[in-house]
């Protein structure tokens, strides 16, 4: 090959080479082999030649032009490939990097108690009803056998709205207890009925152990060979299972409801002095129950020579107290953050039967 090709490419070759850049060896490619390149020079000059000296010269430029497109292409998959990685380097996402410390929230005490409470029921076959807080007075008092002059009603310190107009030229009222939904599922449901009934609740009272607003738990069973065998059965199971006992001492004590005849109210054994639960010799009220009284069954459009029932309440607020050893009731609704952290549940650990047992 004649020597100034012998130099061109040597000197392109390394200019080839030392191109750091996609864009430079753009330049590169253009200095050689651009329409007023180098090589397109040598190759432009040909036509000026004897043939046969351009027989010799074409090959050898020919051959150069092939070798410095060969050059070029491979040096720029080198270029490519490094800025690819250096593009992934840069762009790269670190996640191996600990979480930042946010607070996940906490479930409020009284939320977990009716979570905890539907697993356990749950369990035992019971579905959840609910029903509205402003009550036409029938669905809280008439239809659960509390006439008007019915000293329960005072007994209740019950929230009467003048403005809501009533419901069917009834009074309306803030439920004060859930019971209402008894009603409303006993005529909009035909046996067997297997409920419970989680929700809000209002009485006209307010100390360290009473909110106007505050929250039960209904249950209500009703089929046709409903003992109160089944009450003491589902109710000492619940019990057990609710404060994580096996053998919590459980006790049913003969009582009085508008409602239920016979009607029994329930404790359990803990130590007064102590405030431990399933210890000691004392006995603290926990709930009231009893079997579904023939008039509330009639009430309902339900033949009380057929079926048969019992029912239960309970305040979710106590049940929550006694388990966690809260003291003061209006703490759970203050909203104090500080609160909520130390007394709250986390949403990832959700309640389940067997967590208490
Ligand atoms: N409703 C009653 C109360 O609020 C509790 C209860 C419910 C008692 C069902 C017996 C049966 O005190």
């Amino acid at each position: 090959m004649a020597d100034d090709l012998d130099n061109l490419a040597v000197a392109a070759g390394a200019a080839v080479a030392a191109a750091d850049s996609l864009a430079a060896l753009e330049d590169q490619r253009v200095a050689l082999l651009g329409k007023n390149g180098s090589v397109t020079g040598l190759l432009k000059a040909l036509g000026g030649m004897e043939p046969e000296a351009r027989k010799a010269r074409g090959a050898a430029v020919n051959h150069l032009k092939a070798a410095l497109t060969e050059a070029i292409e491979s040096r720029r998959a080198v270029l490519e490939q490094s800025a690819l990685a250096a593009r992934l380097a840069a762009e790269r996402i670190d996640i191996s990097a600990p979480p930042r410390p946010e607070s996940p929230g906490a479930i409020h005490p009284i939320s977990r108690t009716m979570d905890e409470i539907a697993a356990i029921f749950g369990a035992q076959g019971f579905t959840i009803r609910q029903g509205p807080d402003v009550e036409d007075d029938w669905f809280a008092f008439g239809a659960l056998n509390i006439p008007g002059h019915h000293p329960a009603r005072a007994m209740m310190d019950t929230f009467y709205l003048r403005a809501a107009g009533g419901h069917n030229g009834r009074p309306a009222v803030l439920r004060p207890h859930t019971s209402a939904v008894q009603i409303r599922t006993m005529l909009s449901e035909t046996p067997p009925i297997r409920i419970i009934v989680p929700g809000r609740t209002f009485r006209s009272d307010h100390d360290a152990t009473h909110s106007p607003m505050f929250h039960q738990v209904e249950g209500l069973v009703i089929g046709t060979d409903i003992t109160l065998a089944h009450l003491k059965g589902c109710l000492i199971d619940f019990l057990r299972a609710y404060f994580g006992l096996p053998d919590l001492p459980v006790r049913f004590r003969a009582s009085y409801f508008p409602f239920t005849e016979p009607s029994m109210e329930v404790d359990i054994g803990w130590n007064r002095k102590t405030g431990e639960i399933g210890a000691g010799t004392d006995w603290l009220e926990i709930l009231g129950s009893g079997m579904v009284h023939a008039n509330v069954l009639a009430n309902c459009g339900i033949d009380p020579g057929a079926y048969q029932g019992f029912a239960f309440g309970m305040g979710i607020e106590r049940l929550t107290m006694l388990k966690h050893g809260i003291a003061d009731l209006r703490l759970f609704y203050e909203s104090d953050t500080r609160w909520l952290t130390h007394y709250g549940f986390s949403p990832l650990n959700p309640a389940s039967l067997t967590e208490g047992l």
